[in-house]
């Protein structure tokens, strides 16, 4: 009788071990095909390299500064790879302009937020759900002058928000088509600045606290191919 339910205790330790790696197997290639996507993105706006993986490694550290517990960590660093993900909507004609982009053209650009809420809406699953909500709400502003839907301090999803301060800071301080290269001062200087205006204070104020893992990432000068990488050596 002992032998017997010593047996079974063994079974479903058994069991339960190859439950768990294949849960762990299909959460990592769940992972891993998000980063792919993310590559797939960036092909279609080349003049923007390292951008998305830039963008995801800074969200990770102001959530991480923020105290979020790991799994909502997890959320934003993979989710926050989908954030431009709506331009593969946008016209090449458009995203490949080398002078200023005339009002009609800005406003069609300003459509890859709803065109990447769209690809992920409807999802049971948390981290697409969050892809939708951060691709709409990554170009929203504290002070409801953001688009799509001008949506005002705390009425902007809270991921959003962090993803706001982590793509306009990339932004600023990476050279683009359209403008040169500013220095990691000035791109901090500029989020400072841009509290309560731009970004949720409370935000801005994580990101200031890991002020030297920002700058260790922009320095590392990574792309998001080297995070594929990153994943098979682990
Ligand atoms: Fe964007
Ligand atoms: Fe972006």
């Amino acid at each position: 009788m002992r032998k017997e339910t010593k047996k079974s205790q063994s079974n479903l330790k058994q069991a339960y071990d190859k439950l768990k790696t294949a849960h762990g197997e299909i959460r990592e290639a769940y992972e891993d095909m998000f980063v792919r996507l993310a590559i797939a993105a960036e092909y279609k706006d080349p003049g923007i390299s390292g951008h998305v993986r830039r963008v995801s490694d800074y969200s990770t550290a102001i959530a991480r500064s923020m105290g979020l517990p790991e799994d909502e960590i997890l959320i934003i660093r993979y989710a926050s790879m989908m954030h431009d993900m709506g331009k593969i909507g946008i016209p090449d004609s458009i995203l490949d302009k080398n002078t200023v982009l005339t009002a009609e053209e800005r406003k069609e650009i300003e459509k890859h937020t709803i065109i990447g809420s769209k690809i992920f809406e409807g999802s049971v699953f948390p981290l697409v759900k969050a892809s939708s909500q951060i691709a709409l709400s990554h170009h929203e502003k504290y002070d409801g002058t953001g688009y799509p839907e001008g949506l005002k301090g705390e009425d902007i999803p809270f991921y959003g928000r962090i993803i706001a301060v982590a793509d306009y800071f990339d932004a600023f301080v990476s050279e683009r088509r359209y403008k040169t290269t500013q220095s990691f001062d000035a791109g901090i200087k500029e989020i400072e600045y841009k509290a309560n205006t731009f970004f949720d204070p409370q935000v801005v104020i994580a990101f200031l606290r890991v002020r030297n893992r920002i700058k260790e990432i922009l320095d590392a000068n990574t792309v998001i191919e080297d995070f594929v990488k990153f994943q098979a050596a682990r």
